[in-house]
């Protein structure tokens, strides 16, 4: 587990680099096969290294504040500078796989369209798109039979404590049950073999 600080507390610590990252979300109708609902719209990305990550990136607190860097980082990466407040901050820790870097989480639930827009622009208008963005992905929050869905999308390899920060999003949001989260965590296990 991660250590957990303070947003405040992060920006005091000499030497230390911050990256922000963030789950854009939103609500969806749609149907896979036409019979099962999506439910929600959850944007990840693979990166360039081949690990699923969020978006967003590396900000220098003397220059911008985590908030504006964040939302460059959104330029970059999904072509749309998607306005983030200190309001969609959820979390900040010290990075369990980087030294001196200080990690901080938001989350931005935006409209089913909103976020089809970015998926079209992260594709047509980001310059990060092919290189440091390989595709942003949508994260499946179903349970297909075998572990299809969310269980399968959880045994794949993600950044720093990206699938951590995921889980805890899901939860915070409600956008599965705790039931679920733990079924999936669980499925998931038994696939690392
Ligand atoms: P450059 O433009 O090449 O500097 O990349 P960037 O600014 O987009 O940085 P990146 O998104 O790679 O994030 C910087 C560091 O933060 C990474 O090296 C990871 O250690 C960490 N990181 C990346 N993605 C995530 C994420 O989704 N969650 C968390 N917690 N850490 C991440
Ligand atoms: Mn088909
Ligand atoms: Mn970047
Ligand atoms: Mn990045
Ligand atoms: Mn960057
Ligand atoms: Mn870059």
């Amino acid at each position: 587990m991660a250590e957990q600080i303070t947003r405040e507390d992060a920006l005091t610590r000499e030497g230390y680099r911050h990256a922000c990252h963030i789950m854009l979300y939103g609500d969806s109708s749609a149907k896979l096969f036409g019979k099962i609902p999506i439910k929600h719209i959850v944007l990840m990305q693979m990166r360039f290294d081949g690990l699923l990550g969020f978006p967003g990136g590396l900000v220098n607190p003397s220059k911008e504040t985590l908030e504006a860097g964040l939302s460059r980082e959104l330029h970059e990466e999904v072509g749309v500078a998607v306005p983030v407040g200190v309001d969609n901050h959820v979390s900040s820790c010290l990075s369990p796989s980087s030294p001196r870097l200080s990690t901080h989480f938001y989350i931005k639930k935006m409209t089913e369209s909103e976020l089809k827009e970015i998926e079209r622009a992260a594709v047509a208008a980001a310059t990060d798109h092919g290189l440091e963005v390989l595709g942003m992905i949508r994260v499946p929050l179903y349970f297909l039979k075998n572990g299809g869905g969310l269980p399968y999308f959880l045994s794949h390899s993600f950044i720093s404590n990206s699938r951590a920060q995921l889980l805890s999003a899901l939860q915070h949001c409600r956008l599965l049950s705790q039931g679920e989260l733990e079924k999936a965590v669980r499925q998931a296990e038994q696939m690392r073999c």
